[in-house]
C-alpha cells in the first residue's frame, strides 16, 4: 500500500457531506444497548441488528465508512453475503476497532490506559485481508479532582502512536481517538484545557513514532461542560471552544477530524457539528463518527419489534445519517 493510497482512503472518510457510523460496540457494550430495549444479547441478534443497519437503503449517500467489531467483520447477512461486501457495494469503507479496551492504569487510581498492542501487527494483517481500510483505537481520559495525570495522557498517547504506526505499515488508515469523558461537574474551560493538553501530547507522540499525518484521521471529543456541571455551555460556545482547541493543537496537514457523540443527545450532536461548520472554513473537514447519536433512535424501533419495525428502523438510521451529513456541511436545519 502506497502513501497515496493511505491518503486517498483518509480523504474518502471525510468526503464532503459524509461521515462515519460507529457500530463497533464490544459484546459487553452492545449488551448494555440491547438491555435498554430488552433484546437478548445473542450472536444472532447482534448479527441481525448490524444487518439491519448496514443494509439500510442508500446509507452510503451520507456514510463514508462504518467501524466494525471483530465479530462483526466476520459476519454476513442472513442470505450469506459478507457484511464487507454489502458495504463495498454501498460505497461504505469497512473499518475495525482494534484496541481491546481501557484498563485501570496501575499506580493511578481512577485512570485508564488502553490495551491491545501485543500481537497487533498480526491482527492488522488479518483485518486487511478481511477488507478493513481503516481502524480505530480509543483512549479514555477522565477528568476528576486530581486527574488526568500527565502520566495517563502520555501512556495513552504513546499507545495511540504505536498503534497508528502499525496500521500504516499494514496499509490501514488509523483513526486515533483520545476521548475526554463528559462525566463530572467540571466546566467547559477545564474540558478545554484537558482536551488541548491531550491533543498536543498525541500529536507529539505521532511525530515521534513517524506516523504520516496525511494518512491519519483524528476522532475527537467536543469541548463541552461536564455532564453534572450546573452551568451548561450553549451550542455556539461548544462549537467555538472546540474549534479553537483543535486549531491550537492539531496540525493543518491532517486530512480530517470526526467527532464521537460521547453521551450527547442526537440533537445536540448534530447541532454542535452544524454550528462548527457554519463557523468555517477550517483547516480540515469536520465530520462525525457517531455511535449512539447515529443508532439510538433506530435501536429503539428495532428493539420494539424486529420484524415489523425493520424498515422504520432502517429509515431512522438513514435519517440520522442525512441530518449529520448536512451538519458536516453546516447546512442542517432544526
Ligand atoms: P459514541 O458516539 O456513542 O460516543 O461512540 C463513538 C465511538 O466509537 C466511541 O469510541
Amino acid at each position: 500500500m502506497s502513501i497515496e493510497e493511505l491518503e486517498s482512503i483518509a480523504q474518502a472518510m471525510v468526503a464532503p457531506g459524509k461521515g462515519i457510523i460507529a457500530i463497533d460496540e464490544s459484546t459487553a457494550t452492545i449488551k448494555k444497548r440491547f438491555d435498554s430495549v430488552n433484546v437478548p444479547n445473542t450472536e444472532e441478534n447482534r448479527r441481525a441488528y448490524r444487518e439491519m443497519l448496514l443494509t439500510a437503503p442508500r446509507l452510503g449517500e451520507h456514510i463514508s465508512g462504518a467501524i466494525l467489531y471483530d465479530e462483526t467483520i466476520r459476519q454476513a447477512t442472513k442470505a450469506g453475503v459478507p457484511f464487507t461486501k454489502i458495504m463495498l457495494d454501498a460505497g461504505i469503507l469497512p473499518g475495525i476497532k482494534v484496541d481491546i479496551g481501557a484498563k485501570p492504569l496501575a499506580g493511578f487510581p481512577g485512570e485508564l490506559v488502553t490495551e491491545g498492542l501485543d500481537g497487533l501487527r498480526e491482527r492488522l494483517a488479518e483485518y486487511a485481508k478481511l477488507g478493513a481500510k481503516f481502524a480505530k483505537w480509543r483512549a479514555v481520559i477522565t477528568i476528576g479532582e486530581d486527574t488526568p495525570s500527565g502520566t495517563c495522557i502520555e501512556a495513552n498517547s504513546h499507545a495511540l502512536a504505536r498503534y497508528a504506526a502499525l496500521c500504516q505499515e499494514a496499509g490501514i488508515v488509523p483513526m486515533v481517538e483520545p476521548e475526554v469523558l463528559m462525566d463530572g461537574d467540571h466546566d467547559i474551560d477545564v474540558c478545554y484545557e484537558v482536551t488541548e493538553a491531550t491533543l498536543r501530547s498525541l500529536f507529539g507522540a505521532l511525530y515521534e513514532q513517524n506516523v504520516l499525518l496525511e494518512g491519519t484521521i483524528l476522532k475527537a471529543s467536543m469541548v463541552v461542560s461536564g455532564k453534572d456541571c450546573a452551568d451548561q455551555a450553549d451550542v455556539d460556545s461548544v462549537a467555538e471552544a472546540t474549534v479553537r482547541c483543535l486549531k491550537s493543537a492539531v496540525p493543518a496537514t491532517l486530512p480530517g477530524i470526526v467527532f464521537l457523540s460521547g453521551g450527547q443527545t442526537d440533537e445536540q450532536a448534530t447541532a454542535h457539528l452544524n454550528a462548527m461548520n457554519q463557523m468555517g472554513p477550517h483547516p480540515w473537514p469536520l465530520s462525525f463518527s457517531y455511535g449512539r447519536a447515529m443508532q439510538t433512535a433506530a435501536l429503539q424501533l428495532w428493539g420494539k419489534d424486529m420484524q415489523a419495525n425493520f424498515k422504520a428502523a432502517q429509515d431512522m438510521v438513514v435519517l440520522r445519517a442525512k441530518q449529520n451529513g448536512l451538519a458536516a456541511l453546516g447546512q442542517w436545519k432544526k
